[in-house]
């Protein structure tokens, strides 16, 4: 319970790919050994079931485990027979209020249960209850931002919120498209990290296999996906926090480009 860590992927701005990037990186962390529990906050409209194919699975939902009607054991999927990546489910409807303690409660319960090492919550694009009760038991989060003047700003408000809960936010940037900023259609990356005032973690660049696998529930894990390196760079870069081990380069393996262009236009 003491090393487990727990994460938000989030930003006030709705479709930045705040559930996309929570899943893969926590396949990514799973694939690299750890235990990882991924919580889907968005109780307004759940996505998580079907990006990580499991729709079909969920049974009980993190509701019926804060209010206590569910078990954790019970209510928890595991996704994937190769590794440890376990999942809540959002419930279609919540009606039911929940408290700090609640969500208290089901942390402690979900690290007895699977010895987990990391809990990500994926959160709902907007400022509500379920966000604030997130911001209560995380200590880090991912902002998600991509090109967008609108995501930009998003980002920019997450991370204030992130700091004034003591919750220490970085950056990731996705859906990244490396031929508009060449062209100086769109900001690069340091303009992006000026604009948000966040420290960067990633890069995930724009990869329309991940468009399609979403509706079939496949997560990026072979080569076909452009994007699959950077979610693995992320999870090396998150596991080196506390390993020691050297930080992997934001770029590595993603695409052979002239550093200078992308970073300043
Ligand atoms: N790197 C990427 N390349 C291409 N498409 C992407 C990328 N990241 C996300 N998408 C697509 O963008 C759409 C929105 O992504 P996603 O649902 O993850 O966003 P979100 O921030 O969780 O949205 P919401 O605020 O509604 O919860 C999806 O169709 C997804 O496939
Ligand atoms: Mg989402």
């Amino acid at each position: 319970m003491e090393n487990v860590r727990i994460i938000l992927s989030t930003s006030l701005k709705g479709g930045v790919g705040k559930s996309t990037v929570a899943s893969n990186v926590a396949y990514q962390l799973a694939l690299l050994g750890k235990r990882v529990l991924i919580c889907d906050l968005d109780f307004d409209v759940r996505s998580l079931d079907l990006i990580l194919g499991c729709e079909d699975s969920v049974v009980f939902d993190i509701s019926d485990v804060l209010s206590g009607r569910v078990p954790y054991g019970k209510a928890r999927i595991q996704c994937r027979s190769d590794c440890d990546l376990y999942f809540l489910s959002a419930p279609s409807r919540c009606e039911n209020a929940f408290s700090n303690g609640d969500l208290d409660r089901l942390i402690k319960d979900a690290c007895e249960y699977d010895g987990l090492d990391y809990i990500i919550f994926d959160t709902p694009g907007s400022d509500g209850e379920t966000l604030k009760y997130a911001l209560h038991c995380a200590s880090e989060s991912w902002v998600i931002a991509s090109h967008t003047p609108a995501s930009l700003r998003g980002a920019q408000k997450s991370a204030e919120l992130c700091y004034e809960h003591g919750v220490t936010p970085r950056l990731i940037v996705n859906s990244f498209d490396y031929e508009s900023v060449k062209n100086s259609k769109r900001s690069g990356i340091n303009d992006i990290i000026d604009k948000t005032s966040v420290p960067l973690l990633g890069v995930v660049p724009y990869d329309r296999h991940l468009f399609f696998a979403q509706e079939r529930g496949i997560l990026a894990s072979d080569r076909d996906f452009i994007s699959q390196r950077a979610f693995f760079n992320i999870a090396k870069r998150l596991v080196a926090d506390t390993t020691g081990e050297r930080y992997i380069p934001i770029l590595k393996g993603i695409k052979t480009v002239r550093r200078k262009r992308i970073l300043t236009r």
